[in-house]
């Protein structure tokens, strides 16, 4: 069930189970019946309380986990839990990352914070699941020194979350299940939307590619897309209720399709995606510049939906690092594309991700990095200190780059980087462009806050009743990273 699903269609649906029969073998229809029980168990517990129980989910890392948390909220409403942001609820539920040790830090801390607001309230359930889980030590320290965590799973089985938390609910012991890979991809599941005009939609799961660094491929498993129709069909329920913008989701998107039957190119997709009626922007992440096709460059040219951006990880600007990196591009095939894409997509705006302090990465190697960021005069990027992950090529590597060296390098890039971004920001200013109103400002409630296509955000004066909406807006001046604006008119 998607987003849009008619409650009644659902209710329904639950009113033909039997939950006194056996559960069924198929999915979803076993995920619901587990939703059926576990609605019984709430309700019960909220007349014994004599008030509703509440649920929180706390988000770390990317799209992906974002996307995924959206899924775990439209099972916790479906068995009828009300959801907060307060993490003093009757059920809290981090969805970790993984990617640098430092996530797993964070958790592991706000896990100790949680223990004392648990032992205050011994009925509280505590759930963990995400890319950390899928780590066979994370889980064994959990065992060990984390005895009041009550449920854990990983990235493969997030869809039988309905299940498990069932399983929880009828016993008093911790409930683990990770599954080591998958190659289901479970459909029509509940899932609640952060923003009822726009949504991410998975296109695709796991990553194939092993860049030496990475923790994804190990934690998210083999790449497996979805079939185009599921896609098409998922959005366009999304459209009929209410969604303008999509963020196609994939950790390698422009690989999608590869692993169909029918093989099908991201290219080709794009196409079909940009057909649905009602649709005005199309986005997608993440890219891998070595599967970035002509035909993909093509078929952004064309479109009129497709937004001028495109996030393409650099990770380092050195060949030589690239290729202990197992990225599979040099310097000059990267710099090839930004040409291609700034050739045929005038204007487009450019981010991506650098690493700085990859094992054996020399000055030399830095200012390759350093060179690329000049000449290709990104309108923002991520960068990151390089962070051994256990279990991957670069973890053993010889060579590791000491930490004051490192420290020294990502100053001067990120010092590189914030100064092209401001003055790549301001080349907007004075024009009049389209912006999706997200959200009234979070500091000055007489503004609301929009996004431009190039991914943006601009402030101006306006009411709520404009979210949702792609209204023009005169960008009055830029504020390093961000616009204040005028709103030219309302219509649609
Ligand atoms: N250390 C630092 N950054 C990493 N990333 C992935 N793995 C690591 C790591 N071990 C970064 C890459 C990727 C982004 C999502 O996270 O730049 O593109
Ligand atoms: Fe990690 Fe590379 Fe896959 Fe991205 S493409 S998730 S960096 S292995």
């Amino acid at each position: 069930m998607t987003d849009n699903t008619k409650v009644e269609e659902f209710e329904t649906l639950l009113a033909g189970i039997d939950e006194n029969a056996a559960a069924p073998e198929m999915e979803p229809m076993r995920q619901y019946y587990f939703i059926k029980k576990a609605r019984k168990w709430v309700k019960e517990q909220k007349e014994r309380l004599g008030r509703p129980l509440t649920a929180c989910t706390v988000t770390f890392g990317c799209q992906m986990n974002a996307r995924d948390s959206e899924k775990l909220i439209g099972i916790l409403e479906k068995i009828g839990y009300v959801i907060t942001e307060d993490e003093h609820a009757d059920f809290v539920i981090y969805n970790t990352c993984t990617v640098r040790e430092n996530a797993n830090t964070r958790v592991y801390g706000r896990l100790g914070a949680l223990n004392c607001i648990k032992k205050k309230n011994p009925h509280m359930l505590i759930g963990l699941c995400g890319c950390m889980m899928q780590e066979p030590e994370v889980v064994e320290k959990l065992k060990k020194s984390y005895r009041f965590v009550d449920l854990i799973f990983g990235t493969h089985n997030i869809f039988k979350f309905a299940e498990l938390i069932y399983t929880r609910l009828i016993s008093d012991r911790m409930v683990i299940d990770i599954w080591k890979d998958t190659t289901q991809i479970v459909e029509e599941l509940p899932v609640e939307r952060k923003y009822p005009f726009k949504s991410g939609v998975n296109i695709m799961f796991g990553c194939n590619n092993f860049c030496s660094y990475c923790i994804v491929p190990y934690v998210r498993g083999r790449e497996r897309s979805r079939e185009p129709r599921d896609i098409i069909r998922e959005i366009e329920k999304l459209v009929a209720d209410g969604v303008v913008e999509v963020m196609l989701l994939g950790q390698n998107v422009n690989s999608y399709g590869k692993t169909l039957d029918n093989p099908v190119t991201f290219a080709e997709l794009l196409r079909q995606v940009e057909e649905i009626k009602g649709l005005e922007r199309i986005r997608f992440m993440t890219s891998h510049p070595k599967d970035l096709s002509d035909e993909l460059i093509e078929v952004m040219r064309d479109s009129r939906k497709i937004c001028p951006h495109f996030h393409l990880p650099l990770q380092s600007g050195s060949s030589r690092i690239l290729r202990q990196m197992n990225r599979r591009y040099t310097k000059e095939r990267y710099l090839e594309l930004v040409e291609k894409l700034r050739a045929s997509v005038p204007d487009i705006s450019l981010t991506t991700d650098i690493i700085v302090g990859f094992p054996g990465e020399t000055e030399e190697d830095f200012q390759e990095t350093l060179d690329v960021v000049k000449k290709v005069r990104f309108d923002s990027a991520f960068t990151f200190i390089y962070s051994k992950r256990t279990g991957t090529p670069a973890a053993v590597m010889e060579n590791q780059v000491p930490e004051d060296v490192v420290k020294d390098r990502f100053d001067r890039l990120l010092k590189e980087v914030q100064d092209i971004s401001k003055e790549r920001c301001a080349r907007f200013e004075g024009q009049t462009v389209d912006v999706l109103v997200e959200e009234i400002n979070d500091h000055d409630p007489s503004l609301v806050t929009g996004r431009m296509t190039s991914n943006l955000l601009v402030h101006f004066k306006g009411t709520k009743e404009l979210i949702g909406k792609i209204v023009d807006v005169h960008l009055d001046t830029c504020k390093g990273f961000y616009y204040m604006g005028t709103l030219v008119n309302t219509e649609e």
